[in-house]
């Protein structure tokens, strides 16, 4: 070895060395990332990418709980690629954050498969968003693929043995039944194949809508989109929802449980600005259309590098097929290493 690859696998030997751990985590491609994704986790996940040896994953697998028709089968394949722009637009580093999908790595089904004998029936009925799902889908009965989904997200988890899980907070659930599955196995089998990891929400766990609905959501029409345009982003601001006793600007108004305002707090970086809106607007001394006008330029300013990355990217649209081929092919011997561990902690015939 020559003496600067000598010092360069020293420093990137080191590097590994001082990672605090690993995280994975990811996305059903289903639809454009909006802000309240960004607050939810991404944030999370680009801050963490220097500390952590960080995977990320399209979870195309996931995405056929709701639906198998073909259509939405190749919908997916589209959809893959526009959250992969949307990671690497908010700053994802594919140096820094292994990106992969999820059916590019075959060997996580056989964790799943060997999961699922590991979690009784009624403990995934008693998961709150299959539920959520049935209701919003319309699903009379769970597949055996849905009522598994959490089974599903455990590998993903554990395949990378993975310490640190940064979700929305709806996830939150799925990370406890990894905890218990990874518990159970290594208590099963007496070993410690696997870490049980903690789940980690963001700041702002939920972002309201641009109607003030609970949630920010696309299928909901009130988000606003990480890949929206200016002209989108400053019309969805200066529609949204305030408070709507204020028919005039003298009359004083409540920024608490105000999205405009809980949207200026988290994407405002001007602290003294965002006070003075909010003392002003309590004394009914400020306008609607100043608040927005000035919500408007806040976002616009934390949407201007994530749209510079987005378009340096999709002038290069292979890239994107190779960042996905590189992720597959890191991901891809630490999952069949692992599932190698648990196949001889169970001790299961080996493969020949
Ligand atoms: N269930 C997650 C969601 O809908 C996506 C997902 C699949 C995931 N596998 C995962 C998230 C593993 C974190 C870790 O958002």
């Amino acid at each position: 070895m020559n003496d600067v690859l000598e010092v360069q696998s020293a420093i990137s030997n080191q590097q590994s060395t001082i990672k605090k751990g690993r995280i994975l985590t990811g996305d059903r491609p289903t639809g454009p990332l909006h802000l309240g994704h960004y607050v939810g986790t991404l944030a999370n996940r680009v801050k963490l990418q220097d500390t952590y040896e960080v995977f990320l994953l399209a979870a195309d697998y996931h995405a056929l709980t709701r639906a198998v028709d073909k259509e939405h089968v190749s919908a997916t394949v589209g959809n893959t690629r526009q959250l992969v722009l949307d990671y690497l637009s908010v700053g994802i580093d594919p140096e820094k954050t292994t990106i992969y999908v999820q059916s590019d790595v075959p060997s996580v089904c056989e964790l799943h498969l060997l999961f699922s004998m590991l979690t009784t029936v009624p403990r995934l009925e008693r998961v709150p968003t299959l539920k959520e799902i049935m209701d919003s889908e319309h699903i009379e009965q769970p597949s055996y693929g849905l009522l598994g989904y959490p089974v599903l997200q455990a590998a993903d988890i554990l395949h990378v043995r993975a310490n640190l899980v940064p979700v929305g907070k709806d996830q939150a659930s799925h990370v406890e039944v990894t905890r218990e599955i990874a518990r159970r196995f290594n208590f099963q089998y007496d070993c410690e194949v696997f870490p049980e990891p903690e789940a980690l929400i963001g700041d702002v766990p939920t972002l309201v809508g641009t109607d003030n609905k609970a949630k920010m959501s696309k299928s909901l029409g009130n988000a606003i989109l990480l890949s929206d345009d200016e002209a989108t982003v400053r019309q969805k601001v200066m529609n949204m929802y305030t408070d709507p006793t204020r028919i005039r600007a003298d009359i004083p108004g409540n920024p608490d449980g105000n999205p405009v305002f809980q949207y200026h707090d988290a994407f405002n970086p001007n602290v003294a600005e965002v006070e003075d809106l909010k003392s002003r607007y309590r004394a009914g001394k400020v306008g609607d259309v100043e608040v927005k006008k000035k919500l408007n330029s806040a976002l616009q300013n934390f949407l201007a590098p994530i749209r510079e990355r987005r378009a340096h990217y999709e002038a290069q649209p292979q890239l994107i097929d190779e960042i996905l081929e590189a992720g597959r092919a890191k991901v891809t011997p630490i999952s069949e290493e692992t599932v190698r561990l648990a196949r001889e902690a169970m001790g299961l015939r080996r493969k020949a």
